[in-house]
């Protein structure tokens, strides 16, 4: 396809077919590109995980890289992410990652018909993360076998993240069970559709996948940040050694990361043999190695 930016593009099936695709990576699938590619990661927002994994992944295809900084670019002197965009198109640039804190940056530059570098959302604010669900499907694929009627369970900061948004939405394409928790005030009722919003406590036992988040502070106002304190957080939401006692013998934990330890989950459980954080992480590049794969066989480069 032309670009990923939103988890909405993807059937089921296309969604299916791109971690069957990047499982044959994890496998050592190798392709070898038809001509020269070029990436540009643009990040204008912090990131270790998806900035490197979409890097590896890129030189893993054979892909070139080229160095983006957004705070020494000329967006600092007012120019437009569109003429930046146009501007590395013209320069060579085949595909640009790109992740923004503004929600759905990427509406007017994919219905420009002048643009046709290709685009993958790194994340937009509080809207779209299409990597980070694709590799949270590929880790519960690999645990499971399938996703169809598994129950999942999204717990924690709802309201700001653009990971809950993508993972109900695929969930549910999937045929997965979805339900939410976590304090009432950082429920999104837009995501009801999708689930119930139900007790922590109860819900838990029964999940076959706890999906806990990140307490986003950055998106936090000043005095939801104040007021916020961990400790209660972790006593009412984090994952605990009791709670991890009432879970389903093979229930797994995700968590897209960073993690707060002893936040959303205590520090020594971050490794322990339900939770697949790193194996998340690890994913991720072979889910990014599918997603470029798929721009660069629309532009005839794989
Ligand atoms: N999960 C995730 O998006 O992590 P980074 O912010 O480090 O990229």
């Amino acid at each position: 396809q032309a670009n990923l930016v939103s988890i909405d593009q993807l059937t089921a099936d296309e969604a299916v077919d791109l971690i069957h695709e990047a499982q044959d990576f994890k496998a050592g699938k190798q392709v070898q590109l038809l001509k020269p590619a070029y990436a540009m990661n643009l990040f204008f927002e912090d990131s270790t995980r998806t900035k490197t994994s979409f890097q590896m992944a890129e030189k893993k295809l054979g892909m070139q890289v080229l160095d983006f900084n957004a705070a020494t670019s000329s967006v600092n002197k007012g120019e437009s992410l569109y003429d930046t965009l146009r501007t590395i198109e013209e320069i060579g640039v085949n595909i640009a990652v790109i992740r923004h804190p503004k929600n759905e940056y990427y509406q007017d530059l994919v219905e420009n018909p002048n643009l046709k570098i290709g685009i993958a959302n790194a994340g937009d604010g509080s809207g779209q993360h299409p990597s980070q669900c694709l590799l949270d499907m590929m880790t519960i694929q690999e645990q499971f076998g399938h996703v169809k009627g598994l129950k999942v369970l999204i717990n924690g900061d709802i309201f700001h993240s653009r990971v809950a948004r993508s993972n109900a939405e695929m969930l549910s394409r999937l045929g997965a069970e979805v339900y939410f928790s976590g304090p009432e005030k950082w429920f999104d009722a837009k995501l009801e559709r999708y689930g119930k919003f139900g007790d922590f406590e109860e819900l838990l036992p029964h999940m076959d996948v706890i999906n806990i988040l990140r307490v986003q502070h950055e998106r936090l106002s000043g005095s939801a940040n104040s007021d916020f304190d961990e400790h209660t957080y972790r006593d009412k939401f984090g994952i605990t050694a009791s709670r991890i006692q009432k879970m389903k013998s093979d229930a797994i934990i995700l968590h897209p990361a960073p993690v707060n330890r002893g936040v959303e989950i205590d520090d020594d459980l971050v490794e322990s043999p339900h939770s697949k954080i790193f194996t998340q992480m690890k994913n991720g590049v072979f889910v990014r190695m599918a997603i470029l794969s798929s721009i660069l066989r629309y532009q005839k480069l794989l």
